[in-house]
């Protein structure tokens, strides 16, 4: 797959060793930044990720800051992109089957590597199973679509 990835300042220091990992796994990944670990604001990195899936360039995304939370709200003010926040690998996977979530979202000050990689695995792994839950996914765009008028979303 080819993975979008971004943080904030304090989820930098995990990062390199999850596109480590993706890359093991063999995906293609993109890191949208940042580098260094010089104070940000983690709305920048989900927006541009978010744009970035949201635009299909890539076939997901995975965010990273302190808890996960500020950087999955920021994705999902992205038209057409699902974030979830997880710090567990059941509600991973069940985003991917059911809600069928773009983007993957953690805290580095929540979990550590190997809770991290087990997450992302069953993320990555797991499948969209359509039926009953693509018509509440339809819903949910339903929603987003009643909210958004039509040329929001576009660079300014
Ligand atoms: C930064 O201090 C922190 O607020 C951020 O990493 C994240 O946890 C926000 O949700």
């Amino acid at each position: 797959m080819k993975l979008a990835i971004g943080s904030d300042h304090v989820g930098v220091e995990l990062k390199p060793a999850i596109i480590d990992y993706l890359k093991e796994l063999g995906h293609e990944v993109k890191d949208f930044g940042p580098y260094s670990t010089e104070r940000t604001d983690y709305p920048k990195f989900g927006r541009k990720v978010a744009e970035e899936v949201a635009a299909g360039n890539f076939d997901s995304g995975i965010l990273i800051c302190g808890t996960g939370v500020g950087i999955s709200i920021s994705a999902n003010k992205v038209k057409g992109i699902r974030a979830v926040v997880c710090s567990e690998p059941y509600s991973a996977k069940l985003s991917k089957e059911h809600n069928n979530t773009n983007i993957l979202a953690f805290g580095s000050r929540v979990v550590g590597l190997e809770l991290a990689k087990m997450i992302v695995k069953e993320w990555l792994d797991a499948e969209f199973e359509g039926g009953r839950h693509a018509r509440r996914v339809q819903m949910i765009s339903d929603i987003e679509n009643d909210y958004h008028t039509e040329n929001e979303g576009t660079s300014c």
